[in-house]
C-alpha cells in the first residue's frame, strides 16, 4: 500500500542551481527547491538574497551554469522564455508587469494573443474571475490602484492557463488590506489546479497562507520547512522575521 505521507511528485524542481548575471560571478550557489502541485511554495530572505534571481533563472531569463531545473520530470534548464507559456509556466515580474499606457482590455488582449479561437472565452473567464477589472476594462492600467494593477498582472499571467505561476513580490508597495487580498487570491488559485512559487517580503502574511517555505540568504539555501513550522520557529523568527526573544532588550 502506498505510504500516505509520501508527497506528490513536485511540479518544479531546482536542483543545485548555480546562476548569475555575468559569467564566473554566480549569485545563486547550489540552490535546491521543490514546488509541489497545487501548493503555495514561498521564498523569503533578506534584500539581495537572490530571490528574484532564482525566479529569473527558473524562467530562463539568465543563464544557469550548473544544476538543473526540472518541470514535471522534464529538464527545462535554460528554457527559452518564449517557450515558458507553452510549457505551462507564467511569470509575474516584481516590477513593470503590465503596460500602464494601455487599457486593461488591451493588456489582456495582448496576454491572450496566442490563445487563438479560445481568446474570447478566456477573456470572459478572466473577467468573471476579476470582476473589478471587467468594470474598468476601458480604463488605462496606469489609473488603477496598486492592488488592482497586481490583479491585472495576475490575470495576464493566467491568460495562458498555466499550471505553475512564478510571482515575485506581488504585494510590494500595497496597503496591508490590498496585500492581503492579492495574497489570498494567489492562495485561491491552488484550488484551480495552479501551483504557485511566491517570493514575498510580507513574511508574516505570506507564511500564514503558504504550504512550504524556503529561506535564501547570500544566494544559498538556509532553512526550509512547512510554513506553519517556520512561523513558530524561534530562531527563524529572530533572524528573519524581526521577532525578539522575550526578555532581551
Ligand atoms: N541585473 C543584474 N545584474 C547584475 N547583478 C544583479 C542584477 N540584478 C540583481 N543583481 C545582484 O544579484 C544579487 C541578488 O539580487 P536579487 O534581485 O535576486 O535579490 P532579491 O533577494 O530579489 O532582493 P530584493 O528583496 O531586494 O528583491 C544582488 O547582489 C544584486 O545586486
Ligand atoms: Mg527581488
Amino acid at each position: 500500500m502506498a505510504d500516505p505521507v509520501v508527497q506528490a511528485r513536485p511540479v518544479l524542481q531546482a536542483k543545485t542551481v548555480t546562476a548569475g548575471y555575468v559569467p564566473d560571478l554566480p549569485i545563486l550557489r547550489d540552490v535546491t527547491l521543490d514546488v509541489r502541485p497545487n501548493q503555495v511554495t514561498l521564498i523569503i530572505g533578506p534584500n539581495g538574497a537572490g530571490k528574484s534571481t532564482l525566479i529569473k533563472a527558473i524562467a530562463g531569463l539568465l543563464p544557469v551554469s550548473n544544476g538543473e531545473i526540472v518541470l514535471d520530470g522534464r529538464d527545462i534548464t535554460n528554457i527559452r522564455t518564449d517557450q515558458l507559456k507553452a510549457q505551462g509556466i507564467a511569470y509575474v515580474p516584481q516590477t513593470d508587469n503590465c503596460f500602464r499606457s494601455l487599457t486593461i482590455r488591451q493588456n489582456l488582449d495582448l496576454a491572450l494573443r496566442q490563445a487563438g479561437a479560445e481568446a474570447a472565452a478566456r477573456l470572459d473567464q478572466l473577467f468573471a474571475q476579476f470582476p473589478a477589472l471587467a468594470a474598468k476594462q476601458r480604463d488605462k492600467a496606469g489609473t488603477l490602484s496598486g492592488g488592482q494593477r497586481q490583479f491585472l498582472a495576475i490575470a495576464m499571467a493566467l491568460a495562458s492557463k498555466p499550471k505553475l505561476v512564478l510571482m515575485d513580490e506581488p504585494s510590494a508597495g500595497l496597503s496591508p488590506k490590498a496585500a492581503q487580498e492579492v495574497l489570498e487570491h494567489a492562495r485561491g488559485l491552488t484550488a484551480r489546479d495552479v501551483s504557485i512559487l511566491l517570493v514575498e517580503q510580507n513574511v508574516n502574511q505570506a507564511l500564514r497562507l503558504a504550504d512550504h517555505c524556503y529561506i535564501l540568504a547570500e544566494g544559498r539555501n538556509q532553512i526550509d520547512g512547512p510554513a506553519a513550522d517556520l512561523r513558530d520557529n524561534k530562531i527563524v523568527g529572530e533572524i528573519y522575521l524581526g521577532k525578539r526573544r522575550e526578555g532581551t532588550a
